[in-house]
């Protein structure tokens, strides 16, 4: 089996890449990235250099895209501009990457009938209140953000693919990850980081916005068993009951760290900022029979840290532009 793994060099694609290298040791992995600011070859340190290729390529490139998809025999596609916060001050990226890049893929997949697993969130069916019930696969899409509304936008095309063209393509809808690897600009890595470099983290708002947060590699097994028992053209949620104020999960890290709950300081909220998001996994349970491993929130964050605290030279140059883009938005 030759696996193309686009955004292979970011966040969950490279958690991805190394769960699948050591789960399938007679795969090969094909890592196709822009290496945008968001990839980071170092990411894949440590795979044994026979296992996989690192192809540097842009998904919204026709031919780029489409001479990677010709070699392989399966996608997982995880290129995409991810960042709520960047969304919100310069959409256009998002939109070429996302909704282009996507359609490209698609393309591509298309002409060389390939088997491809797209890799969505939760964020494309908007909010819900504290009362609502969970998200599941019947939910209507109602995104907020321009990185939602471009999320979405490529969910409609490949299921527009799969039904217009019989693209052999399943989709998955995740809830937040965390765990190694994560840029510091999203909110773990970033308070982490600050506290480890002498500062005090930055909640927005009040904190009451609620995320459902599951362990990067738990995300990996749900993919890897879509990819090989999902059924073509269905979507499946992922999650792993995980929900937390932004408020608590703060207070863990200051108390997993060593400091008082009361460090860190409010900053203002994220304009249209969605207040909750939870996932009902039940079909991905039922039907493929996968569960999570990191059930235990609290060690998986110890875990995390622990990575952050003995992989400085991993985040640290990515800190202080991080930072600067948070100063001009006030953040
Ligand atoms: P990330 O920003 O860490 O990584 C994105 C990767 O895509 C980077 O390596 C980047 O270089 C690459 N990339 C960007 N534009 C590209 C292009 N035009 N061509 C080729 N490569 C390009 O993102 P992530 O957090 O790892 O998210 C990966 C996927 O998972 C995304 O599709 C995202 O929407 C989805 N997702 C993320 C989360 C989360 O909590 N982070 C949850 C659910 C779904
Ligand atoms: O739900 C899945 C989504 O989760 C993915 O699709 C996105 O790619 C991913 O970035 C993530 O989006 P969020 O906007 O939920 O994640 P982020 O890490 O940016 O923020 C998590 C919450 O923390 C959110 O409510 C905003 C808040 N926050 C964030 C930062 C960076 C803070 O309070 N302070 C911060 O400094």
């Amino acid at each position: 089996m030759k696996i193309l793994v686009t955004g292979g060099a970011g966040f969950i694609g490279s958690n991805f890449v190394h769960y699948a290298c050591r789960e399938r040791p007679d795969w090969h992995v094909t890592v196709f990235d822009a290496l945008t600011y968001a990839g980071n070859t170092k990411n894949l340190e440590g795979l044994d250099e026979s296992r996989y290729t690192f192809i540097k390529g842009d998904i919204c490139s026709e031919s780029d895209i489409e001479q990677a998809v010709a070699d392989c025999d399966a996608v997982v596609h995880f290129a995409a501009e991810s960042h709520v916060d960047n969304s919100l001050h310069g959409p256009w990226a998002f939109v070429n990457t996302n909704i282009v890049g996507t359609y490209r893929l698609l393309e591509a997949v298309r002409k060389h009938n390939k088997r491809l697993h797209h890799i969505s969130t939760d964020e494309v069916y908007g909010d819900l209140e504290p009362s609502d019930p969970k998200f599941s696969e019947t939910t209507p899409y109602n995104p907020s953000s321009p990185y939602s509304a471009t999320k979405a936008g490529s969910d409609h095309l490949v299921r527009a693919w799969v039904r217009s063209f019989d693209v052999q393509a399943t989709l998955s809808n995740c809830s937040n990850n965390y765990g190694p690897y994560q840029h510091v600009e999203k909110f773990i890595p970033r308070q982490i980081t600050e506290i480890l470099g002498g500062r005090r983290p930055k909640l927005y708002g009040e904190g009451k916005n609620i995320r459902d947060w599951i362990h990067a590699e738990d995300h990996s097994s749900a993919i890897l068993t879509i990819l090989e028992k999902g059924k073509i053209g269905d979507t499946y949620m992922v999650g792993a009951n995980g929900e937390k104020t932004n408020k608590e999960v703060l207070e863990l890290v200051l108390e997993l760290m060593g400091k008082a709950p009361e460090e860190y300081d409010s900053v203002p909220d994220r304009p249209g900022h969605d207040l909750r998001y939870a996932i009902d996994a039940t079909k991905l349970h039922n039907e493929l029979g996968w569960q999570p491993k990191y059930t235990d929130f609290r060690g998986g964050l110890q875990q995390t840290i622990d990575w952050y605290r003995n992989n400085e030279g991993w985040w640290q140059p990515q800190k202080a532009e991080t930072e600067a883009k948070y100063k001009e938005l006030g953040r």
